[in-house]
């Protein structure tokens, strides 16, 4: 905060560095958003009017955006009802010959089936986005994300697990992506303010029509220290996730999400299945006795827009509705105490008794 340059400058690309690194793939760029993230990733594919992308209606929005804001069409594929990821099995019936690409989601943290997805990319010619919105730390297999699918897209809003309130990053591994990136985060600008002001002074050029979305110094010095405290974060949630686990062992009337084996769950998000029909009456119960809680999510698909333009209707994505209509999230975060975990447990289960 001291220093004298607050927008895109060193900060930023120290934060990158250790971003990559941690990720593990070979570069890393700081935007203004995983929305934005995710919208580049399109662009740099050329996704547009006409394409196809194969996305999952279980996530938030911003995932399905950004392929409407490339006026190019959404193709839903329904979910695993064991994680909520999107199924891989079910996605190539969905493939045409418009398909460019599949935008996948590693929902609350948990990493999809990364090498049948890439290996079904590969035999029809498709790129792959992730969207690691809730998943930095996590791996499968020893995959982590961003290793196996083109582009990777992650956000830094305020609820994820490292935030600068707002904040994304992309990472890549491929050098002319980054450098296409660099610029496309900042209008396509051949110099950012940083190169022409530290040094002698350089005209800069437009090469292309970029967005205005670069990461801020203020940002970066927010994030670089806390990446290095995120797996002191995450064992601490892993901790909480395990006694909700055993908490919720004996409480017949819900469903929790299962962590695969050979997964490392990022614990982005703890959620938990209730029977549709009293979900809504347990969730403003919940919040009556103090406990927070959130709905992710209900699905793209039936969304007033999507329902609209597309004409889509109940039962079209029938996983994705289930979960969507069950779901609740609960608190999950570092500093949430033993007497407080315990007291959520304890009052969900009262309130779920006899649902
Ligand atoms: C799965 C998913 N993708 C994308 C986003 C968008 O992230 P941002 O708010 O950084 O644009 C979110 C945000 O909550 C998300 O949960």
């Amino acid at each position: 905060m001291r220093s004298l340059f607050l927008t895109t400058g060193s900060s930023v690309s120290l934060f990158e560095e250790k971003f990559a690194g941690f990720t593990e793939n070979a570069y890393a760029v700081g935007v203004g958003s995983c929305t934005d993230a995710l919208y580049l990733a399109c662009r740099y594919l050329d996704i547009k009017p006409g394409d196809e992308v194969i996305t999952t209606p279980m996530s938030f929005i911003a995932t399905a955006n950004a392929i409407e804001y490339c006026n190019a069409t959404p193709v839903f594929v329904d979910v695993e009802s064991s994680t909520g990821n999107i199924d891989a099995d079910l996605i190539e019936q969905h493939i045409t010959r418009r398909t460019k690409a599949i935008i996948l989601v590693h929902l609350y943290g948990q990493l999809c089936d990364m090498k049948k997805i890439r290996s079904i990319a590969d035999k029809y010619n498709l790129k792959i986005i992730e969207d690691c919105a809730h998943c930095i730390e996590g791996s499968r297999e020893g995959i982590k994300p961003g290793n196996v699918g083109d582009i990777a897209c992650f956000s830094f809003y305020a609820t994820k697990n490292i935030t600068s309130g707002e904040g994304g990053a992309i990472t890549c591994n491929n050098s002319n992506s980054y450098e296409w990136f660099k610029k496309a985060r900042l209008h396509g600008m051949s110099k950012n303010a940083a190169d022409r002001y530290t040094k002698k002074y350089e005209h800069y050029d437009m090469e292309f029509l970029g967005i205005k979305s670069n990461m801020s110094n203020i940002q970066a010095s927010l994030l670089i220290h806390q990446l290095g405290r995120i797996e002191k974060y995450r064992k601490r949630k892993e901790l909480i996730c395990q006694r909700y686990d055993r908490g919720f062992e004996k409480n017949a009337n819900i469903r929790i999400p299962v962590v695969l084996r050979g997964t490392k769950h990022a614990r982005h998000m703890y959620t938990v299945w209730v029977n549709s029909a009293m979900r809504d009456i347990i969730l403003h119960t919940l919040q009556d006795r103090g406990i927070g809680v959130a709905v992710n999510f209900r699905p793209i698909h039936l969304m007033a827009y999507y329902k609209k333009k597309y004409g889509y209707k109940l039962n079209d994505f029938p996983i994705a509705e289930k979960i969507g209509a069950s779901t609740i999230t609960l608190p999950l975060y570092p500093k949430l105490t033993d007497g407080e975990v315990g007291y959520i447990i304890d009052t969900f289960n009262a309130i779920t008794s006899n649902t």
